[in-house]
């Protein structure tokens, strides 16, 4: 086991989609094996959107018995829930001062975000980026498994690292690194036509969704009138099917449906029906795990209980740490 850290999450806003699978999920069982690995639910970023109070245990037990489903292990990796470790909180502040309201306006995610919720463009959406970067830095993580779409809050937990270790004259914080499964950062296409598999954009295919419900959403995925000429480049809502394909089918299934839009001979109904077929044959086993795993809360708690301490622990020495480096007496 190396002793390299690593640290990831997932907001509770639904169930685990094919994105948040191939993009993140598959890493933290890949890793789990080798680093010590830290995985939560991020509860508390998903308050920007201000989810039902009778909602919010539910949808943490959802992701959790998901990850458990996907194969995350208790006992290898450390699972907890956001909100269990409010010593996370105090590390946000501390870095909060040190984050310019410049570079917050500047992110990507928070811009879309004010753009899609104006009604309700709050200070924990502005400061969503230095309170991944407390979830991250608390455990001095090395390692960060995400998907493309987290690129610049990335950026921003490595700011927020070397800011503070700059001012402090320290090197106390490790500056995060983002982990890709196959080595390139991974934006898992909608089938819609849009850019990305996204919650909010109501294109995903769920790791709970059934075969069937699987089959009938990637038939209506969005095509076109086929290439007019050979070799021809692609369109975006052709290139996401490839990609896609390249995500769950073989390497020779991928050649023998780009050969087929090179010469023109390409019928979509064929290339979706392989797609659906190989996409199933990943999700089934996940998902006949979650019934299984989401049918016993009580042990989904027993987890999360125990992956808190595991991870109180952790951020309660880093806390402790920071205070006497800035000044205040550690607890
Ligand atoms: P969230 O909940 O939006 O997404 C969770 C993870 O899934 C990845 N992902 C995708 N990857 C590829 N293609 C897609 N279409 C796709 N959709 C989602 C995301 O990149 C992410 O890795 N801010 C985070 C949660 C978070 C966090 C953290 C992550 C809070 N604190 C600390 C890492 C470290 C988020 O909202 O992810």
């Amino acid at each position: 086991m190396e002793n390299e850290i690593v640290l990831s999450g997932i907001r509770p806003t639904g169930n685990l989609h094919l994105g948040n699978y191939f993009g993140a999920v598959r890493s933290f069982v890949k890793m789990q094996e080798e680093y010590n690995c830290y995985f939560f639910i991020a509860d508390w970023h998903s308050l920007t959107t201000h989810p039902k109070p009778e909602n919010i245990q539910r949808s943490a037990r959802t992701i959790l018995a998901e990850y458990l489903a996907c194969g995350i292990d208790p006992e290898k990796a450390t699972i907890y829930i956001q909100s269990d470790v409010h010593e996370t909180i105090e590390l946000y502040l501390y870095l909060n001062m040190n984050t310019y309201i410049g570079e917050l306006g500047r992110v990507t995610t928070f811009k879309e975000k004010a753009r899609r919720q104006p009604d309700n463009v709050n200070a924990g959406l502005f400061t969503y980026p230095t309170l991944m970067a407390a979830d991250i830095l608390q455990h001095r993580a090395k390692w960060v498994p995400v998907g493309k779409d987290q690129e610049q809050n990335m950026e921003m937990a490595r700011k927020c690292a070397r800011r503070f270790n700059n001012i402090y004259q320290t090197e106390f914080f490790p500056e995060p690194q983002n982990y890709y499964f196959s080595g390139d950062a991974l934006k898992v296409p909608g089938l819609d036509g849009s850019g990305k598999m996204g919650k909010s954009d109501g294109n995903c295919i769920f790791l709970i969704d059934d075969e069937k419900v699987v089959r009938k959403k990637v038939m209506r995925a969005v095509t076109d009138s086929g290439p007019q000429t050979p070799n021809s480049p692609k369109p975006e809502v052709i290139q996401n099917l490839f990609t896609m394909m390249g995500i769950v089918s073989t390497p020779d299934t991928v050649k023998y449906f780009d050969e087929k839009w090179n010469d023109c001979s390409i019928r979509y109904g064929d290339m979706k029906k392989q797609l659906a077929e190989d996409m199933v044959r990943v999700m089934q086993p996940i998902h006949e795990r979650i019934v299984e795993f989401s049918s016993n809360e009580e042990r989904l708690d027993r987890i999360a209980r125990v992956g808190a301490e595991k991870a109180r622990e952790s951020a309660a020495r880093t806390l402790n740490e920071v205070r006497r480096i800035i000044g205040f007496r550690p607890y």
